[in-house]
């Protein structure tokens, strides 16, 4: 029997879905699919060329280009036409334009294109808003991650400071309350929670313990499935 699976969490923004994705993509040795790092990427790209507030050419932009994701050593590696761009993706500027931009649906339905075709291997663990329920509705496992706004705020911020990133603790919750209003109600996949979705509050929970409560939810699948 086969015994590829394919992981799909969702949630908003600063819930710790990229950390706990990347560790079980580690431990499992699936490939992790950061989806919003794809949105980022034509923000970052858009926004170099001074046409994020042109949806057309940002559409024809989004078809236009070569988007690569490479997972190494722990880290994303995002690239455009074979340049790249990791180091730019994830910026102040960026998170503040990115819901914008992920909001059209012609350029969603040109990542989420670029997603499938990557989740066809299986043992893939994917990981961003609508993941669950427009990308991979067919995921063996789907999970819902997501904590109180001042933990997310809490955690996005303490990102920056280790990256040396300028701003503030109200700041970063101001930003992230955006998202979330933007990400949720917008017309095209709102981030929402899948039925068959198992729901996980990290609020107070270590990331050891989130990842244990995954592994173990797989686990009971794959002896279901044996
Ligand atoms: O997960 P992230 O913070 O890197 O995502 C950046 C933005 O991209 C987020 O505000 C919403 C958008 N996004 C999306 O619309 N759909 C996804 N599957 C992933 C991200």
């Amino acid at each position: 029997m086969s015994e590829k699976y394919l992981i799909a969490i969702d949630g908003p923004a600063g819930a710790g879905k990229s950390t706990v994705a990347k560790m079980i993509a580690g431990k499992l040795g699936y490939v992790y699919l950061d989806t919003g790092a794809m949105y980022r990427a034509v923000t970052t790209l858009a926004l170099e060329k001074g046409i994020a507030e042109d949806v057309d050419t940002v559409i024809e932009l989004a078809k236009s280009i070569e988007l690569k994701l490479a997972f190494e050593n722990g880290v994303t590696k995002v690239f455009v036409d074979g340049e790249e761009i990791t180091d730019k993706i994830r910026t102040p500027k960026v998170n503040a334009k990115v819901s914008d931009i992920s909001r059209i649906p012609e350029v969603r339905l040109e990542m989420v294109r670029i997603q499938k075709k990557m989740g066809e291997e299986g043992n893939l663990i994917s990981e961003g808003r609508d993941t669950t329920t427009v990308v991979f509705p067919n995921a063996d496992l789907k999970i819902f991650l997501t904590a109180s706004i001042d933990e997310r705020a809490k955690r996005r911020f303490l990102e920056y400071k280790q990256k040396d990133v300028d701003t503030t603790l109200e700041d970063v919750k101001e930003s992230i309350e955006n998202r979330d209003h933007i990400d949720s109600t917008r017309k095209v996949s709102p981030l929402k929670v899948a039925d068959d979705a198992i729901e996980i509050d990290s609020t107070n929970m270590k990331i050891e313990e989130e990842i244990d409560l995954i592994l173990t939810e797989l686990n009971k699948l794959k002896s279901r499935n044996n």
